[in-house]
């Protein structure tokens, strides 16, 4: 039987500079998609996938995080006193059990390598997950969710695969791809942010990892790579072609939206109200009027 994957990390030590001034004094995980921070999302998306410890890399500057996750008796109290019910439930829901979540300060920022790695105690010689919440799937079946049940067939390492456009794959994680079997795909090599021309295809990694604990093996050596960074990626890399492990792309079904960008963030937003009961009339309304109203006026 293989070990079920119970734990994941969410590594949210990152300035989000892109976002100031917001995040000069809010963390950019705790920016709000509708009604809720990023954070939820990618934790709602962790307990679908059978989730039960939630640990989380932080950096300096974060406490509104961890506050976030914190019960808020008086704001219950309150809510009850007023039969408020329904508020009161979704608050309850995003309540964390204690010792359901944990908190690893990174203490610099050295790369998202680094901070998984600064994990590692508390990962033991599990499988575990990794969710960048920057990366907001929406999707029917929760993106790791998918991972997991394919995982349960393969086991190695599994990181989520998205075909990006030519002039965008220097951002991202790209893969070399083995064999193509349609969903999943066997990888022969994997390289962080390629330099322009040099890609070895458009297959991108996002977010959502499935990861052996052998990563920090290689995470343990501390080599930085692109950008002068311990990278994820290259301790990914260093699974592929180990006896009775590899490592997978698997192409989720459901769309990506880029919250780490400013433009990703503002379509998110817009396809998230889209897709809710209590917004939808009003959203398509108004998007309805102002995009004719820029077409009349052009
Ligand atoms: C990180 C990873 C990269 C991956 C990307 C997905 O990059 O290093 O491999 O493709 O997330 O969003 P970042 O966006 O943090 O620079």
């Amino acid at each position: 039987m293989r070990n079920k994957v119970t734990k994941a990390i969410f590594p949210v030590a990152g300035m989000g500079t892109r976002f100031l001034p917001a995040t000069k004094s809010v963390p950019k995980e705790i920016m709000t998609l509708v009604d809720r921070p990023l954070v939820q999302y990618a934790i709602d998306e962790a307990r679908a996938a059978g989730i039960k410890e939630f640990i989380f890399v932080t950096s300096r500057g974060k406490g509104a995080l961890e506050d976030y996750f914190d019960h808020a008796p008086q704001l219950e109290q309150e809510l009850r006193r007023k039969g408020k019910d329904d508020l009161l439930e979704i608050l309850k829901s995003t309540n964390m059990d204690s010792g359901e979540i944990a908190y690893i300060r990174q203490h610099r920022a050295l790369g998202l390598g680094h901070a998984v790695w600064c994990a590692r105690r508390l990962i033991h010689n599990e499988p575990f997950a990794v969710i960048l919440p920057d990366d907001v799937i929406a999707a029917e079946t929760p993106c790791l969710q998918q991972m997991v049940e394919a995982y349960e067939e393969t086991g190695g390492n599994m990181v989520a695969a998205m075909e990006v456009p030519a002039e965008k794959t220097s951002s991202y994680g790209i893969l070399d791809v083995e064999q193509d079997m349609g969903t999943m795909v066997s990888v022969k090599g994997m390289v962080e942010k390629p330099e322009k021309g040099s890609a070895p295809s458009n297959l991108a990694v996002i977010g959502r990892y499935i990861l052996s604990p052998t990563v920090f093996r290689t995470l343990n050596k501390m080599k930085s790579g692109a950008g002068g960074e311990i990278q994820l990626t290259d301790a990914i890399a260093q699974e592929i072609g180990v006896e009775g492990s590899g490592v997978y792309g698997y192409r989720f079904r459901g769309q990506r939206f880029d919250c780490g960008s400013k433009s990703g963030f503002l379509q998110a937003t817009v396809a998230f109200g889209l897709a809710r009961d209590d917004l939808k009339a009003d959203l398509e309304a108004y998007l309805h009027e102002i995009m004719s109203t820029r077409k009349a006026a052009e």
